[in-house]
């Protein structure tokens, strides 16, 4: 059978070099994403590396304390030396006081190791020049905030959306993959970015769904390695992985007659699919005979 489309390999220099940029150039926004998060929530519980507790602490919160305590042990560790940060922890416990602010010399402290970054100019950072911004800082810490969930999530959603648009377009010219693959490794990230967002909102109303975020973001990663390295071998390494190399092995697995255990997988989610047609007009016709009527009665009443 021809394929309807032009396998990667067979695409001009230029397209490749086009697609190949891309590739790479968002390739290296995920690393320093990733870097990122290994750096705030990640230290969310003072401990280097992501855990779910550095998960439920960032969304949830840490309620038996205030922020900037946890902060102070956490990301901003760094920032200011172990006898200031105690100080300042000390009087947040007490009360966070706006005279006990000037005389116990925590303002000095503020200025000179946090204000250089936490300042009027610096953007999505609280200006710690305000006092009453500082002070909100020394609440219960509730996690994230609804306004911060909002502002991340549709940002997230607009942003990466365009991103595996892009990932997942290049990825549907490769030959090697068989359309059933495509289709999961195309639609996966989707379903995995949506479930991620729904899960910061869960986690901040229960840390039970911490697991979720978690979940989400690996599902995420592993369609983007997936798509990626497929891409970049077809390209550019055609010969060598899918004719000389292991690739080609893999090929005459995929072409066996034996049914593997995925497309018995495939075979069964179809059978699934295929009962929630009656399933759907059941419940149709349940709702027309027994909901409809009653729910009218209830509103007469
Ligand atoms: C090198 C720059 C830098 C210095 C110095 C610094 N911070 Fe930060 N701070 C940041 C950045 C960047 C963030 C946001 C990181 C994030 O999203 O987690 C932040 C976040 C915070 C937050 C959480 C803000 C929020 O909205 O949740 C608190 C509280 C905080 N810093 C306190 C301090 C204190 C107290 C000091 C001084 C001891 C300090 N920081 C010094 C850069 C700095």
């Amino acid at each position: 059978m021809t394929p309807k489309f032009i396998p990667l390999k067979d695409h001009d220099t230029p397209i490749k070099v086009l697609f190949t940029g891309y590739l790479c150039t968002v390739g290296i926004g995920y690393l320093f994403a990733l870097i990122q998060i290994l750096f705030t929530h990640g230290m969310a519980d003072g401990k280097f590396g992501l855990s779910i507790d550095d998960i439920v602490y960032s969304y949830y919160g840490n309620r038996s304390g205030t922020v900037l305590e946890h902060q102070l042990n956490g990301a901003m560790k760094a920032n200011a030396p172990e006898q200031e940060r105690f100080a300042m922890i000390e009087w947040v416990r007490s009360g966070a006081d706006e005279d006990e602010y000037k005389e116990t010399g925590i303002d000095k402290i503020v200025e000179t190791r946090c204000v250089m970054c936490h300042n009027e100019t610096a953007s999505g950072i609280p200006n710690f020049k305000d006092f009453k911004i500082l002070k909100t800082y020394t609440k219960e810490d509730g996690g994230a905030t609804f306004a911060s969930l909002t502002r991340v999530s549709h940002i997230h959603l607009f942003g990466i959306s365009f991103i595996f648009m892009f990932v997942g377009l290049i990825f549907s010219f490769a030959e090697t993959t068989t359309t059933q693959y495509k289709c999961i490794a195309i639609g996966m990230p989707y379903a995995f970015l949506i479930a991620d967002i729904l899960s910061w909102w869960l986690t901040k109303i229960d840390p039970m769904f911490a697991w979720l975020v978690m979940f989400a973001g690996m599902g995420m990663a592993v369609s983007f390695v997936f798509m990626w390295a497929t891409s970049i071998l077809e390209m550019w390494f055609y010969r060598p992985v899918f004719v000389n190399g292991l690739g080609a092995k893999y090929l005459q697995w995929r072409d066996s007659q034996e049914t593997s255990l995925p497309d018995r997988i495939w075979a069964v989610v179809k059978a699934l699919a295929g009962q929630m047609k009656p399933l759907l007009a059941l419940a149709k016709e349940m709702w027309l005979i027994k909901m409809y009527p009653l729910l009218k009665k209830l509103l007469k009443k």
